[in-house]
């Protein structure tokens, strides 16, 4: 029964749930041989293994993919909080939360708005506005809210995908020549959104940290990273909202805040032993690699926390309260320009770690069944 599906298809099958609850049942903290991986699937092995310092966020060997070495990519990659432990971390991770917390809701509420307004279009409302708004809302209204101009969010939404495609394990020579491309050309933006930043915005709150430890290279490679985490997670979030019917419902901050429990956007999160160290009474020995399945712990009915889907401990997710917000947001502008009622996912991408459906369906796009 678990053969034709494992937790890295999980996330693209149709319905997932089924297998996530027998598997957390049945093997909730195992060594998968085809997988190459250990995996924690019930909340208590999620919680041993995300609180765990022994298991870092990049294999020891390998703190920057081998292919961006040498490479522009590689050297922003080293400096994101989310691709680093240690004092590093600590560090550019402070500066984000402050950064972030400068952030009222008002404020977001109006930058969501404002980007929503620019995608969608009087008339606009074939599936393919829709594909495209899940990834543009997020990532414009990041961009807006750390001091982008309206005329440069076309520019830098479409250089943060470039980046984001980048940074898939295996991407093609031509996405990694693309990614480097983008990311020089958003480095010299956000370089000048730094120059010129008012005080108490989050960008100045982010330049505030600078010092010896948070360069300002560091700074400049986290508020774009600050795109890239917003990204497909909050893609998946904003989809897979519009997947639980909310044509009529009445409270979209709760349908949102449901739907990242019972049908997460991110779905798991992966680990690499520093060294030896023994987890629920298993030797996960220096450079293995542990997946965090966080989907299958949401529904966990022992779990300790009301969902998993933002992480917990040292990485926690510091975008929480703003993703919850543009995904409910940018739902409510969707429903207030575009008929809902009848929208269907028609496949999801092929990620193995995020769920976001595809609302296009092959015959649209091309003009015959793909
Ligand atoms: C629905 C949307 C989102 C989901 C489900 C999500 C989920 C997560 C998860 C699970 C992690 C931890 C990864 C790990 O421990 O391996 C994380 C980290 C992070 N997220 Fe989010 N995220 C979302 C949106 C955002 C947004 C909007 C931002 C900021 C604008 C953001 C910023 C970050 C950052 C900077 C980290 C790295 C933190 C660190 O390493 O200390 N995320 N996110």
């Amino acid at each position: 029964m678990f053969d034709r599906i494992d937790p890295l298809s999980a996330p693209s099958a149709p319905n997932p749930y089924p297998y996530y609850a027998r598997l957390r049942k049945e093997r909730p903290w195992y060594r998968d041989d085809a997988l190459g991986a250990w995996v924690a699937s019930s909340s208590a092995a999620v919680e041993a293994v995300l609180g765990n310092d022994a298991l870092r966020v990049r294999p020891p060997s390998e703190p920057v993919p081998t292919a961006l070495h040498a490479t522009y990519l590689g050297r922003a990659f080293a400096l994101l909080a989310r691709m680093t432990d240690g004092p590093h971390h600590d560090a550019a991770r402070a500066a984000l939360l402050v950064s972030l917390e400068t952030i009222a809701c008002a404020e977001s509420d109006a930058a969501i708005a404002r980007c929503a307004g620019r995608l969608l279009v009087d008339g606009a409302d074939d599936t393919r506005v829709i594909d495209r708004y899940l990834f543009a809302l997020p990532v414009g209204t990041i961009a807006l809210l750390l001091g982008i101009r309206d005329e440069a969010l076309h520019e830098v939404t479409e250089a943060a995908r470039a980046f984001v495609t980048a940074l898939v394990p295996a991407a093609p020579p031509r996405a990694l020549t693309s990614g480097e491309h983008a990311l020089q050309r958003l480095r010299s933006t956000f370089e000048a959104c730094i120059e010129h930043c008012e005080p108490g915005t989050p960008l100045a709150a982010l330049a505030s940290r600078i010092d010896r430890t948070f360069t300002r290279e560091a700074a400049i490679a986290n508020a774009v990273g600050l795109l890239f985490q917003s990204h497909d997670a909050v893609a998946g979030l904003i989809g897979n909202t519009l997947c639980a019917h909310p044509a009529d419902a009445a409270d979209l901050d709760a349908l949102v805040a449901d739907v990242a429990r019972v049908d997460a956007p991110v779905h798991n999160t992966r680990r690499y032993a520093a060294h030896d160290v023994t987890i629920a009474g298993a030797t996960v020995r220096r450079g293995d690699t542990v997946l965090a399945v966080l989907a299958a712990a949401n529904d966990d009915p022992a779990r300790s926390l009301p969902y998993y889907t933002f992480g917990l401990g040292a990485h926690a997710c510091p975008g929480t309260r703003l993703a919850l917000r543009i995904a409910a947001q940018g739902v409510a502008h969707l429903r207030a320009r575009i008929d809902l009622s009848t929208l269907r996912a028609a496949s999801y991408h092929p990620a193995p770690n995020v769920r976001i459906p595809i609302f296009t369906s092959p015959i649209d796009e091309t003009g015959s069944i793909a």
